[in-house]
């Protein structure tokens, strides 16, 4: 089984949403891909009714605190009234652009857990990091503070998703994808105790390059995000994966 997740970030309006779903529904998927789509939370109780059966459907984000005086923030447990199954947590764009730290992403992560969400831990590493050899330790820092006190019991998957690689055309070889979540699968048996966890790649995925940087046994399947905005397109990549291991 693949796993192809879609990330719209702050992209589609209502018409552009009624479009998708008929385009969705058009496409045949393969029987061996799993499909998730993290929607802005407007459209969260639409896309559940229309397309929870061919496709998983949760949000972007999620507040650290459970109720209060948090103006804007939505919570775990609000989602959790609407069907809402999992929840991206700590992608490199909240970290840059909204300052969040690994105590507040781990904060989030609990949060989900309570409130029967799965998170998706996104880790990754910036251009900078990369360039100092600081990519591990990133990657560790980032796990291990993320998923500090998570209950053993609990499923959640990781995104892979260099931070340089995001929206810029530019991806790592798949010799470094396959090494990168070789790596934190590592980190995740022995600083968390947890195997088997799903881990998934990001960063500048279409339907061209999946074969290809998806390749690797160790590698999940993906974390889209601009190919995810066309529906054929998405579907697509897990249809070219379908083919590369049964
Ligand atoms: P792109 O696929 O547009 O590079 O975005 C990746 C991403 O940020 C998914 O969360």
């Amino acid at each position: 089984m693949k796993y192809i997740f879609g990330n719209w970030k702050e992209n589609n309006t209502l018409s552009d949403v009624n479009a998708y779903i008929k385009e969705f529904k058009k496409q045949s998927l393969p029987t061996d891909v799993h499909y998730g789509l993290a929607v802005p939370y407007l459209y969260l109780q639409k896309m559940n009714k229309k397309l929870s059966k061919k496709c998983e459907i949760g949000v972007q984000n999620v507040s650290f605190s459970e109720k209060g005086e948090y103006t804007g923030e939505i919570s775990a447990k609000m989602l959790s009234d609407f069907f809402c199954s999992f929840s991206l947590v700590g992608h490199s764009e909240r970290r840059q652009k909204f300052k969040e730290t690994n105590e507040e992403i781990n904060q989030k992560v609990l949060k989900c857990f309570e409130n029967g969400i799965m998170p998706i831990l996104c880790v990754g590493e910036t251009k900078q990091e990369k360039d100092e050899g600081k990519t591990k330790k990133v990657l560790k820092t980032q796990l291990t503070k993320g998923l500090s006190g998570i209950p053993l019991s609990k499923q959640f998957i990781v995104a892979y998703e260099p931070v340089w690689a995001i929206g810029t055309g530019l991806t790592p070889t798949p010799k470094e994808i396959e090494e990168n979540i070789k790596y934190v699968k590592k980190v995740l048996e022995e600083n968390i105790k947890k195997i088997g966890i799903t881990v998934l790649y990001g960063g500048s995925v279409n339907p061209q390059n999946a074969k290809e940087l998806l390749n690797a046994s160790c590698v999940d399947g993906a974390l889209v995000g601009g190919a995810s905005l066309n529906a054929k397109k998405f579907v697509d990549i897990g249809k070219n994966l379908a083919n590369v291991r049964r």
